[in-house]
């Protein structure tokens, strides 16, 4: 049980037996400024006003049946009727010492673990990954790897666009290099290109347009060898996009691939469900539901289609059939998708309705957490010089090339190999960093020079703030050997505390599907840390050898909770820089 578990148990405790009813919880929060304790009960308040009764008697009442002997040295009521709990030193110690005897840094299993799916990264396979899609994959990733470290069984869901009318254009162009004795391979080597090639092809030539209008009509009817070309292209495309998964560190693989294309033969049983329940309804030739739960300030109902006239079905209709599988057949727990804030009306859309169809019953949490835009120095969507979309394998080459030049200046002395490490590893930190450090619903401007910084909230600092305590255990050698910790500053206290929030921070991540909260409390602690190995030092020759020991484990338990916290964050450490 963390800190902040263990005293919210002990207060819910202590109100119970000072008559406050079940109902009115502690509302337990670190303490936000010095001198105000550790951390703070405010539940006081709330229970005396719903009492009627004098808050600062309540508090007063609770203090007397707290029993934190032995955890708190100091108790007292504050205010209105805050109490602020001033933790033990001994107390912090061995708690701490705990932390270092503990791989897992604290985190338990979690009691009642969920079944979690996750819908991220999810490109669109007709072209190459772009920066566009970096947000889904990185914040979706930092998420998966958060819910597992708690236990969680957590399913990927890659719910990529493999299905629609420029798939006929696109097989119809390779189709022709094909023919010519291309490799599926190398013609595709460059899909934008390849993109562009087709899509201007279908506008300038009509006989190659009917043909790719054609191959639609046979894909959607299974025609053998329109579904192998189609494979082909998916294939080929999947490729590119592993690759950038791996140069990013992002854990999705092959099996975990379930495109819209997946859900087609279930696309007509959606609607006929809809219709049946009389939801769906003809509307120019399309069957459209009309949600009055999402009604326009004018009150017009908003409408969804689900079929077009003609027959095709939308992104929508997958999307329902999507949630169904997930509900049903991954018995999912809680949904959640990591997609653009500009979807969010089709998110609201396809959840409504699928409550409203009861495809998803209440006890599922469906959860859009979307995201702002990635914008470029002129505050404008970020695009090359001439206006066009970044791949984002430009970008990731780029962010390693930048970070090449700065270890070259700064790390003379590693070597080759190692510089090559560091660089991937710094570059590709810092572009995730960047993005996952700031708050997920807003937009952020991309600036490659704040992020390589090795000050500030970056990942260079965390990266480097890590190897630091890596060369002081290099350093300590022989001597090095962690003991039991013993809290005597304050920095020790702070910085212990701070460790001892781990679990917490977690918590909080996964509960809100903010990752930033996990980078603000790194940089916190690499920032107590460096304030700690000022004040106490450790490798002095006169440091008693029980001092030393206790701030080696200090300083353990530091690195590991750095290296652990990036790697929630999908973001790699290394030994020396
Ligand atoms: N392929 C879509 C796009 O590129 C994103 C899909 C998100 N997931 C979903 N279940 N709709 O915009």
């Amino acid at each position: 049980m963390n800190v902040r578990d263990f005293l919210i148990h002990k207060v819910q405790h202590a109100m119970q037996a000072a008559g406050i009813p079940a109902e009115y919880g502690p509302h337990l929060a670190p303490s936000r400024k010095a001198g105000f304790g550790d951390y703070q009960a405010n539940g006081a308040m709330a229970a005396a006003k719903a009492m009627r009764t004098n808050p600062r008697e309540l508090a007063q009442a609770i203090v007397a049946q707290l029993q934190l002997d032995g955890v708190a040295d100091k108790i007292e009521i504050a205010g209105p009727g805050f109490i602020n709990i001033h933790l033990a030193n001994n107390w912090l110690s061995e708690m701490t010492s705990q932390l270092l005897a503990d791989p897992n840094l604290g985190q338990e299993k979690a009691a009642q673990p969920q079944t979690v799916v996750v819908d991220y990264s999810s490109p669109n396979l007709a072209k190459e990954m772009h920066v566009g899609h970096l947000r889904s994959t990185i914040i979706g990733d930092a998420l998966v790897r958060a819910l597992e470290y708690q236990g969680h069984n957590v399913i990927r869901q890659n719910h990529v666009g493999d299905w629609g009318t420029q798939f006929g254009m696109l097989i119809a162009e390779l189709e022709e290099e094909i023919d010519d004795g291309e490799v599926a391979e190398f013609a595709l080597k460059d899909l934008e290109a390849f993109y562009q090639q087709s899509k201007q092809h279908f506008d300038e030539d009509e006989e190659f347009a009917r043909r790719a209008r054609d191959y639609v009509v046979k894909l959607q009817s299974g025609d053998e060898r329109i579904l192998y070309l189609w494979e082909q292209f998916k294939k080929v495309s999947l490729k590119h996009s592993t690759e950038i998964y791996q140069q990013l560190n992002v854990t999705l693989s092959d099996e975990d691939v379930r495109g819209e294309s997946y859900y087609n033969e279930d696309l007509p049983r959606v609607v006929a469900d809809l219709q049946k329940l009389g939801l769906a309804q003809e509307d120019q030739g399309a069957q459209v539901v009309f949600l009055e739960e999402l009604a326009d300030k004018e009150g017009k109902p908003s409408p969804v289609i689900i079929q077009k006239q003609g027959g095709g079905y939308l992104y929508a209709t997958s999307d329902l059939a999507a949630l169904r599988y997930r509900a049903n057949i991954l018995k999912a727990d809680r949904i959640m998708y990591f997609i653009d804030a500009r979807q969010s009306l089709h998110m609201n859309q396809v959840f409504t309705l699928a409550r409203k169809a009861k495809f998803v019953p209440e006890s599922i949490s469906l959860e859009h957490h979307a995201f702002g835009t990635m914008m470029g120095s002129d505050g404008k969507p970020f695009k090359t010089r001439s206006g066009g979309t970044v791949k984002l394998a430009d970008l990731l080459n780029e962010a390693v090339e930048r970070a090449a030049a700065l270890i070259a200046l700064k790390d003379p002395d590693l070597s080759e190999e190692e510089k090559v490490e560091v660089a991937e590893k710094v570059g590709i930190g810092a572009v995730k960093y960047a993005d996952l450090s700031k708050t997920r619903t807003n937009d952020y401007i991309f600036n490659w020079d704040s992020m390589l910084s090795f000050e500030g909230n970056t990942a260079p600092y965390l990266q480097y703030a890590y190897t630091r305590i890596q060369s002081i255990f290099r350093k300590a050698g022989e001597q090095g050997v962690e003991t039991a910790v013993q809290i005597e500053t304050d920095e020790e206290k702070a910085l212990a505390l701070k460790l001892l929030q781990f679990t917490e921070v977690v918590e909080q991540v996964t509960r809100e599907a903010y990752p930033h909260v996990l980078c603000t409390y790194l940089y916190e602690v690499a920032s107590l840390f460096m304030r700690f190995y000022e004040a106490c030092p450790i490798l002095k020759s006169d440091i008693d050898p029980a001092t030393r020991g206790s701030r080696l484990a200090i300083a353990r338990v530091t690195a590991r909770t750095l290296h652990k916290g990036l790697d929630l964050l999908g973001i790699d450490t290394m030994e020396k820089m």
